[in-house]
């Protein structure tokens, strides 16, 4: 679909929903502002840390294609110079490369940086950015454990630079729905919710072959991947979580393996592994990954059954907010559909949403709504998604920081204070099954 069609509708979706609600219409682009940055009078110059998969394409690629009027893209690094170089020409990148991040800063001399590394790494880079004098966009999570955090809120505060982070997940079309819902108090104050999200056999895998798959990458599953879902309820409730237990498993990958190999490409199991996956078939991912490998030694499609493996496959997680508000929260990474069912409690009623994000069966809509009236009607209603790149969120969050589409009226622009709360739950949660004991949010990290 070409993407100027995307674009309209998922406009179009956003001003007749809030905005149209709120009897705004959005304001005319505006060249050189950006909504959550400052306003400045040229282009942004731009300079992006990781060059792997997302760095290159959302961050890269994109940025250079879409947005080359109001920003210019002044320098790369990476670890690893063969994925860099590859990654500089997939986006289609005039700027120099560099291996010293640095060197790249003083040379280069960026207003933004973009922090789109793995995960462990992006607290170092935030602050040295910072320190630097750059604002920083950086990918989530924020951190991996909370002593990250905690410099990264302190680095903040005495170099005055702002810190965005990007939560796409809150411009996706049923989450902003949501958000509308609770906003209206259609169903009163909320009392409590149920959040239950389900990873699929593949993508849920996909997380057990890459350096996601070990806690001192990724913080664990609780951190790399429900930090979008943690930080969804916070802002959907409005609310700052208190206190925090948790417990976890491996249940699936890892050690439960009855065999395993180093890695895919040359697994001896390939006929037999029902997660057997062919990253020969991807020419991106060859040229990304695979001939990249020399240099760091990182193996793209390695065995999601290997015993080094240090993350949980099925977690369970009792949140309890400021305004006591409870939310019961399970993540499984081994199922045949992905996709979450959430339901909020109110005292006026009850809100049911279940979301597709894939499925072995045909689905009408991306996602199916209930509401339920005490004493009185239910009524139902779908929405979809004509976009790409997340649901079309990842064009309209870039939009919003990039370009001036209006006022922020649901409130989706995210910084420090919305990192920082998404990641100290996963962090809470994860000490809480290592620690076998409830935490509260006030022993990890001073907000
Ligand atoms: N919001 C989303 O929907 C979304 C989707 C995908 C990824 N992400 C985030 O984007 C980030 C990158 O993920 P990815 O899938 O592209 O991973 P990736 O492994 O493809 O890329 C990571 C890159 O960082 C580089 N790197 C590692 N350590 C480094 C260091 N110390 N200094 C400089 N570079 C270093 C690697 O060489 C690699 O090129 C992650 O933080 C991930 O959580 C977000």
């Amino acid at each position: 679909m070409p993407k100027k069609k995307k674009e309209i509708s998922r406009r179009e979706f956003l001003s007749s929903s809030a905005y149209a609600a709120l009897g705004m219409a959005s304001l005319p682009l505006m060249k050189s502002e950006s909504l959550w940055g400052k306003t400045v009078e040229r282009k942004i110059n731009i300079a992006l840390v990781g060059t792997g998969v997302r760095g290159s394409s959302t961050w890269g690629k994109t940025l250079i294609e879409e947005y080359s009027d109001v920003l210019e893209m002044v320098g790369l690094c990476d670890i690893n110079p063969k994925r860099m170089e590859y990654a500089r020409r997939y986006m289609g990148a005039t700027c120099p490369i560099f291996a010293d991040f640095k060197q790249m800063i003083k040379e280069t001399k960026p207003d933004t940086v973009i922090v789109t590394t793995t995960d462990c790494f992006h607290a170092k880079y935030i602050c040295l950015a910072m320190e630097m004098g750059c604002d920083v966009i950086t990918e989530k999570p924020l951190a991996t454990d909370e002593k990250m955090c905690q410099e990264i809120l302190d680095t903040e505060k005495t170099t005055g630079k702002k810190l965005t982070v990007t939560f796409n997940y809150r411009f996706s079309p049923e989450a902003e729905k949501i958000k509308e819902i609770l906003m209206s108090k259609e169903i009163g104050e909320i009392t409590s919710v149920d959040f239950n999200y389900y990873l699929d056999i593949y993508h849920g895998a996909s997380y057990f072959r890459r350096w996601h798959g070990f806690k001192q990458f990724s913080g664990s599953l609780l951190v790399h991947k429900a930090t979008h879902h943690f930080d969804l309820m916070n802002w959907w409730l409005s609310a700052e979580p208190v206190e925090v237990n948790a417990y976890g498993e491996l249940r699936k990958y890892g050690h439960n393996g009855s065999f395993r190999s180093a890695r895919c490409m040359s697994c001896p199991y390939k006929e037999k592994c029902e997660y057997f996956w062919d990253i020969t078939t991807n020419e991106h991912y060859m040229n990304l990954y695979v001939k990249a490998e020399s240099e760091d030694g990182y193996l793209r499609d390695a065995c999601v059954f290997r015993k080094k493996i240090n993350i949980w496959d099925t977690m369970n997680v009792q949140v309890q907010y400021h305004n006591r508000v409870t939310m019961s929260y399970s993540l499984n990474a081994f199922m045949p559909y992905e996709g979450y069912f959430v339901g909020f409690n109110g005292t006026k009623g009850r809100l049911d949403a279940r979301v597709y994000h894939s499925q072995p069966w045909k689905v009408e809509n991306m996602a199916d709504f209930r509401i339920t009236h005490n004493f009185g009607q239910s009524k139902t209603f779908g929405i979809s998604s004509e976009g790409s790149g997340h649901w079309g969120a990842d064009q309209v969050m870039q939009d919003r920081i990039f370009r001036n589409p209006g006022p922020d009226l649901l409130g989706q622009g995210a910084g420090s204070r919305d990192g920082a709360l998404s990641i100290l739950i996963g962090i809470a949660a994860r000490r809480s099954i290592e620690q076998e004991r409830p935490l509260k949010i006030e022993e990890l990290v001073m907000l």
